[in-house]
């Protein structure tokens, strides 16, 4: 018997199946069409793209096991977080999704602190609005489509879009919901005080449950069109690095991850739930009942790679890259990568930075660009380590998955960074692999998230920073934080230019 997670990312839909003992046997991908960017920092994908693509993953990961549905005992569904996907009361999508790393709304997180007021909201949802979350693009779309507003009938995340095609049902899960600035993270409920005060229809809102349990089943059509039996039950799931966290090991204090897949992020268990004042980190609901998570989060971690690929090195692979970046000396000859390709969530807040080479001399080689970019990830995932450290959630053991997590020149680069021990594990499928075992819990296959992680958990390498080189890097990484506040200034005005 299998369990299937399906995870729906941003880059591709990846589905996989687990089996008894949480190993992974088989997993399929089918790729997204690219992010549809209508203006710089904006960012958009078609919902019904996603399902498109997480029927040819199911189908294909059947296949390639060689099973049919009634292998599979059950479903957990993780997803890339804060996307707003909107339909109506036929339950069509109205538009495309707003997603996770789409800037625009920084007007609306205006208003909501000036009608809520900030105070307020951190109380209500123990976190501050970012452009990120959910409910700004919200009101964005309020604002400049009232039209299309006045259609909305159901809001949901990408995930939950995907569970209702599979189900029938409109349901989210504690750990996703949380990135909407919706959720009232320390109950684990819908925030009232943010439905009310900024006059939104609760109506339109998902039901909520804990990751582990069942939110409903395989309809008879989704059956047709995936392969899977109908009935098989779907659970709860979670959002992409709550999941990915349940497949890490990442269940008790001290336990924190470091992933980077297109964005990157460092991420703390809590038992309780603390915050950051300044909100740099966002607080939310784990995937595993009464415990929380703090997370640091980098727009453009795997995405500088990629963006760097994909406009000047087409034909390489990221193997060929971080090769290539193992040329360059420590430091890249002074050259410094600000990852800012999407704004900056930690610890800037800032959805007008932008990514920049600082350093550039006619001596400087595509190695010791592509070196930056790597450099500049790890400085960039250090500032979100560092908060989490002084929230009290000083890492016992850091985990790098994710893609990553696959360069061996990137994994010591973060241990010499951090200053920490860092490890990985055998298996790197991060967020599907945690739905897997989300549904694995969810249908009595194992008792709770800490009893299946530990059946999941297979360290294979080790990296110990080295004395020398983490001296080296402690230096460089003062400089890097002293070019956002130099910048500052000029991404202000770069943002008040019409683009
Ligand atoms: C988390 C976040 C990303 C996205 C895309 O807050 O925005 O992890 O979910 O992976």
């Amino acid at each position: 018997m299998y369990w299937l997670g399906l995870d729906v990312g941003t880059g591709g839909s990846r589905a996989l199946l687990i089996d008894a003992k949480a190993r992974v046997r088989f997993s399929h991908i089918a790729a997204h069409e690219e992010m549809h960017m209508p203006k710089p920092l904006w960012a958009e994908q078609d919902p019904r793209d996603w399902w498109r693509a997480s029927q040819l993953a199911i189908r294909g990961v059947l296949k390639a096991a060689g099973v049919d549905g009634s292998a599979i005992n059950g479903v957990g569904l993780s997803g890339q977080m804060h996307g707003l996907v909107l339909l109506d009361a036929q339950r069509e999508v109205l538009r495309r999704a707003l997603i996770w790393c789409d800037q625009r709304s920084q007007k609306q997180v205006d208003e909501i602190n000036r009608v809520a007021g900030p105070e307020n909201v951190l109380r209500a949802i123990a976190n501050p609005v970012l452009t990120g979350f959910t409910l700004p693009k919200l009101l964005w779309v309020r604002d400049h489509e009232p039209e299309l507003f006045q259609k909305i009938a159901h809001i949901l995340l990408p995930k939950d879009y995907v569970r209702l095609q599979l189900t029938g049902e409109f349901a989210s899960d504690v750990s996703d919901a949380s990135g909407t600035a919706l959720f009232d993270v320390v109950h684990r409920k819908w925030s009232d005080e943010m439905v009310s005060v900024l006059g939104l229809n609760r109506a339109t809102l998902p039901a909520v449950f804990e990751s582990q349990q069942i939110t409903g089943k395989i309809s008879e059509a989704a059956a047709q069109s995936t392969g899977l039996r109908a009935g098989t039950p779907v659970v709860g799931g979670a959002g992409d690095q709550a999941a990915s966290a349940i497949g890490n090991g990442i269940v008790e204090p001290g336990a924190v991850s470091c992933t980077v897949g297109t964005s990157g992020v460092v991420f703390a268990y809590l038992d309780k739930p603390a915050y950051d004042p300044q909100g740099r980190v966002h607080t939310f609901c784990h995937a595993i009942p009464g415990a929380w998570h703090v997370m640091g989060v980098t727009q453009g971690a795997g995405l500088s790679l990629q963006w760097y690929r994909n406009r000047f090195a087409p034909n390489s692979d990221y193997d060929e890259l971080t090769a290539d970046a193992s040329l360059s000396p420590a430091g890249a000859l002074g050259l410094f990568w600000l990852p800012y390709l999407m704004g900056e969530r930690t610890p800037h807040l800032d959805a007008a930075a932008r990514g920049a080479w600082v350093g550039l001399t006619a001596k400087h080689q595509a190695s010791d660009l592509i070196r930056a970019i790597l450099e500049g990830v790890c400085y960039s995932l250090k500032d979100g380590l560092e908060i989490i450290t002084g929230l009290g959630a000083a890492p016992r053991l850091v985990r790098l998955s994710g893609g990553g997590a696959k360069s061996p020149l990137w994994h010591q680069l973060f241990a010499d960074i951090f200053y920490q021990r860092v490890t990985t594990l055998e298996t790197q499928e991060g967020s599907a692999f945690g739905a897997a075992l989300l549904a694995a819990i969810g249908t009595g296959q194992f008792p709770n998230a800490r009893a299946a992680s530990k059946a999941a958990v297979v360290e294979v390498s080790a990296k110990e920073p080295d004395p020398q080189s983490a001296a080296f890097y402690s230096e460089r990484y003062q400089i890097y934080r002293s070019l956002y506040p130099a910048l500052k200034p000029v991404y202000d005005r770069i943002a008040a230019l019409d683009q």
